[in-house]
């Protein structure tokens, strides 16, 4: 490995958004390199590089924007995003660090959008801007701080720059939905993208999405365990504790934007053998996490029968591009309503695998999932007090009934209609939260279990 490529070993894993944690690095590679912005001869400069990473039995691959400087001229706040010291091809010494954290190197990256023609555009990287988008340069990048699983710079109140961190060859889903839903109010616009040619692809590969920013707006997550904690420490009143409204607003909001993704993307319908390998794929994720969280094991019978009847439902269950990884984090709400953000799926999923049609009710389920989680999550820190939990699964009863009623009334297919695919979806996301959080939040996985456990409890679907 190079220099450059040992001072990353030990610098990737330590990021948020390194997904291979506790798994150690065998090597690291630069596939790529290319600058982006140089701010002149002495730099500063800003490469985007993609990275190969080996580990045992995988390789993945990550995007980094790379700043350099000469040495002792890194400002005093970047010295904690510094990577560290390497020679450049010149064999010159240059320090090397995260550039997202770099406001001079981010205001020229937003340059770049706004000027078509500058040298470079139509190298191995491209900046694109959609037809009549004229990009407003003049602001420079604040990182959003949170839990994300990809780096985003707020340029101003304007633009919002999102740069995927796990690269997959291709173009990024979150890309290709968000311009299919061009025109929608319900999602963010999209203005433009950088892309690049990965060595040994033809098609480009999306870096990063350049999308207008919503100012003013909430997260759907923030709203709702607010008002969960309001409701369970007394102090919301009735009206401001009822969450409903907002949840049937939700769920009419996303029964549109499937309806808008079914008109502009291809649909199907799912034949019996392609239900017959959703329903293998679940029991084989029920066995694994079964293996591993012996308190799942009890339930697995119950959950089992309802994959069985998933598998058996003889009518048609039409399919299209969804969302992917709903949750009430993907969803803002303004001052007009719900936007949806975020329609990349899983990051750590393949890119064709996340391209195949699926059933919208896997996103229905997903935010059905969510609205126990943001109950669940609060009684994490309260074990053990009846009144809390029984107060706490009301209102996610009362909100997941809400989405539903909103759903259908959108014009989304009724869940209460098909509850024997909706209870297979919900299952099998819990089945992957149990095995999420026994790995990595302990604490947690008293919320999905418990949401088996009630569910398992509940009589089969009738029919
Ligand atoms: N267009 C936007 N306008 C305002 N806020 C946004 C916008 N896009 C994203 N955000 C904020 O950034 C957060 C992370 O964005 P998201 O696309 O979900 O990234 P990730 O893929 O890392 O989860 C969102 O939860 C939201 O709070
Ligand atoms: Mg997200």
């Amino acid at each position: 490995m190079s220099q450059l490529e040992e001072l990353l070993a030990v610098w990737l894993p330590r990021q948020r958004w390194f997904s291979g944690k506790g798994i150690p690095i065998r090597q690291i590679r630069v596939e790529s390199r290319h600058t982006l912005v140089s701010a002149g001869p002495d730099g500063p400069d800003l490469d985007v590089l993609v990275l190969q990473a080996g580990q045992r039995g995988r390789s993945s691959r990550y995007q980094l924007l790379l700043g350099s400087r000469p040495p002792g001229s890194l400002p005093p706040d970047l010295a904690r995003v510094a990577i560290g010291v390497c020679r450049t091809a010149g064999g010159r010494p240059t320090v090397v660090y995260d550039a997202a954290h770099d406001a001079q190197l981010t205001g020229l990256l937003l340059r770049r959008f706004a000027e078509p023609a500058a040298p470079g555009q139509s190298g191995q990287v491209r900046f694109r801007t959609l037809p009549g988008e004229r990009i407003r340069p003049g602001t420079t990048g604040r990182i959003l701080t949170g839990e994300q699983s990809n780096t985003s710079l707020v340029f101003g109140q304007d633009y919002i720059l999102k740069t995927f961190r796990r690269l997959w060859p291709g173009p990024n889903p979150d890309l290709e939905l968000t311009m299919a839903l061009s025109g929608s109010p319900y999602v963010a616009r999209s203005c433009g993208w950088i892309e690049a040619d990965l060595p040994g692809y033809t098609t480009p590969t999306t870096l990063a999405m350049l999308q207008r920013f919503i100012p003013q707006a909430t997260d759907g997550w923030v709203l709702a365990t607010a008002n969960v904690r309001s409701l369970l420490d007394g102090t919301g009143s009735d009206r401001q504790s009822a969450f409903t409204g907002e949840a049937a607003r939700l769920g009419r909001t996303t029964a549109e934007v499937h309806r808008s993704l079914a008109a502009a993307l291809p649909t199907d319908v799912l034949s019996p053998v392609g239900a017959a390998a959703l329903a293998d794929a679940m029991v084989q994720r029920l066995a694994t996490a079964s293996a591993e969280v012996p308190e799942l094991a009890e339930h697995a019978p119950r959950v089992m029968a309802a994959y069985t009847d998933f598998a058996e439902v003889d009518e048609p269950l039409p399919i299209q591009r969804i969302h992917g990884d709903y949750h009430l984090g993907q969803a803002v709400r303004t001052g007009a309503g719900w936007v949806l953000l975020d329609f990349e799926g899983e990051p750590t999923v393949p890119v064709r695998d996340r391209q195949r049609l699926s059933s919208p009710l896997r996103d229905v389920a997903g935010m059905l999932r969510s609205f126990d989680y943001a109950a669940g999550y609060l009684l994490v820190g309260h074990p053990g007090d009846p009144e809390l939990e029984w107060a706490a699964h009301a209102w996610a009863q009362h909100n997941r009934e809400a989405f539903c009623r909103g759903y259908a009334d959108g014009g989304g297919s009724d869940p209460e209609k098909h509850l024997t695919v909706l209870r297979a979806f919900e299952f099998d996301k819990a089945v992957y939260e149990v095995l999420y959080e026994a790995r990595n939040r302990p604490n947690w996985l008293r919320v999905p279990l418990e949401s088996i456990a009630s569910a398992a409890a509940a009589p089969p679907v009738p029919g």
